[in-house]
């Protein structure tokens, strides 16, 4: 198959060079190209919309509304939002399956699910209209990822109910790139298309990109020679570290995508290839807050706290002021001035572990550990009970190439991060190579083994 495919424009190489800039002021769509004044005058207007449209048309926001003494037309200006009380997944599941969706049944298009790890998944549903919106988005995305028409894009987000691969795909289709629709799993084969069809452009979970490398490396092929110059990374938290590492292995551009399917799905926010310094939120359909999550407070931008979001275009489920427990800031914006950013996602509250007393996020032991020369980027977080204290082991491999003998002073180096770092004791395991459960989406990095 490889070197099979036609280039009658003769664009292709050219195209190829370009990756890593900015587009082109000609490849910026209308919403991009707004100032800091138009956005806000289009967001005020269609944040009264989408309030007047749940209030009519969905029973909870009407009640919610109603009992904090707020009106739709009471939003006069966009810090008027706060007065507006929030809603949680726990609404989403309470009201299963269509309990607040805002339109008729047979105006919707899409369902997708996520999953949940407890009791009920959270449906969310699409119309014709919101479809094309989030094709836009994630064409915008891919775009400020450095894609471009006539780009191939290798899907390997799993496609179904997960958001990831069909909303990948049908951006990618909408910045006139050829889509490969690999989905997840199937790893030999995936390396197999990458090899044979060379697509530039890569879209899967940071976790997964990883257990493709493995494979690379398997099957004898150096990573750093096939076609793919971006990768967009999301649906998990990963941190600067692993971009370099997966950099440093693939010879590619790594940026990361962000996106929830309760707002969207991918392609809410995205960090531009040629800044690499954050997310630019898709403010035009997107309106973002960060509030404190125990106290409920906006705080200022620049604050860290928890994402919380109003869609501003979306018809068959709009979700007013939406705790994502996702922990960020706002910042200013800078490839796309009129959008402000978010920094990279530290975790979500959920994931949160509380070790006697002190915050401990799985991207901060990813941080330490990836320092650490003699180990690999593979690891998993094991809490257990001890009499009463609850006690933190980090299981990591060994890099292949590790001496045995650096494994013990790989571990001690590690423990001692974590306790400088991030001010926790924690036990510490250098595996075997290989020997650690391998991600195939969205990787689960804590085992809880606590009793009761
Ligand atoms: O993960 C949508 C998505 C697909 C985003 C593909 C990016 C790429 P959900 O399954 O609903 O949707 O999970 C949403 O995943 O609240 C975050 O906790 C986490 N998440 C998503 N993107 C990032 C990211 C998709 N770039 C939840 N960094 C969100 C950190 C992320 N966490």
């Amino acid at each position: 198959m490889s070197g099979g495919t036609a280039d009658p424009g003769g664009t292709a190489a050219p195209e190829a060079a370009r990756l890593g800039e900015a587009p082109p002021a000609g490849l910026l769509d209308a919403g991009e190209r707004m100032t800091r004044e138009e956005l806000r005058a289009h967001q005020l207007k269609h944040l009264r919309a989408t309030l007047r449209h749940a209030y009519d048309n969905v029973e909870l926001y009407r009640r919610r509304f109603d009992a904090a003494g707020v009106a739709p037309e009471d939003c006069r200006t966009l810090a008027d939002l706060a007065r507006f009380p929030f809603t949680t997944k726990a609404d989403l599941r309470d009201t299963y399956p269509f309990g607040m969706f805002a339109v008729p049944k047979e105006k919707v298009r899409r369902i997708h699910a996520s999953s949940g790890t407890t009791g009920r998944p959270t449906v969310v549903g699409y119309t014709e209209h919101d479809l094309d919106v989030w094709a836009d988005v994630v064409a915008r995305s891919i775009r400020a990822a450095g894609g471009r028409p006539g780009h191939t894009v290798h899907i390997a987000y799993g496609y179904g109910l997960f958001t990831g691969g069909l909303g990948a795909h049908a951006g990618a289709e909408r910045a006139g790139c050829t889509v490969v629709p690999a989905s997840g799993g199937m790893t030999a084969r995936q390396v197999r298309l990458i090899q044979d069809l060379r697509p530039e452009i890569i879209m899967v979970t940071p976790s997964y990109l990883l257990t493709l490398l493995d494979e690379f490396e398997r099957q004898g092929v150096d990573p750093r020679t096939t076609s793919l110059r971006v990768g967009i990374f999301g649906a998990e938290p990963w941190t600067e570290e692993m971009r370099a590492e997966i950099e440093r292995r693939m010879d590619l551009h790594a940026v990361d995508i962000y996106g929830l399917s309760e707002v969207m799905g991918p392609g809410v926010a995205q960090e531009c290839v040629e800044t690499k310094d954050g997310l630019h939120i898709w403010e035009d359909h997107f309106y973002p807050e960060v509030v404190d999550p125990l106290a409920d407070d906006v705080l200022p931008d620049g604050e860290s706290g928890e994402l919380v979001f109003t869609t501003l275009t979306k018809e068959a489920l709009p979700v007013i002021r939406y705790r994502t427990r996702d922990l960020t800031r706002l910042l200013p914006g800078t490839a796309r001035p009129a959008f402000r950013r978010m920094a990279r996602v530290t975790g979500r509250c959920d994931d949160m572990i509380i070790l006697r007393g002190v915050n401990v996020f799985p991207t901060q032991i990813e941080e330490v550990l990836l320092r650490v020369p003699a180990v690999a980027p593979h690891f998993q977080l094991r809490l257990t009970r001890r009499g009463r204290l609850d006690q933190l082991t980090v299981r990591v491999e060994a890099r292949p190439d590790a001496a045995p003998e650096q494994r013990d002073a790989a571990a001690a180096a590690i423990a001692r991060g974590v306790k400088d770092g991030v001010g926790v004791s924690v036990d510490v395991e250098v595996v075997d190579p290989y020997s650690l459960e391998r991600s195939v989406g969205k990787i689960r990095r804590i085992a809880d083994l606590r009793e009761g």
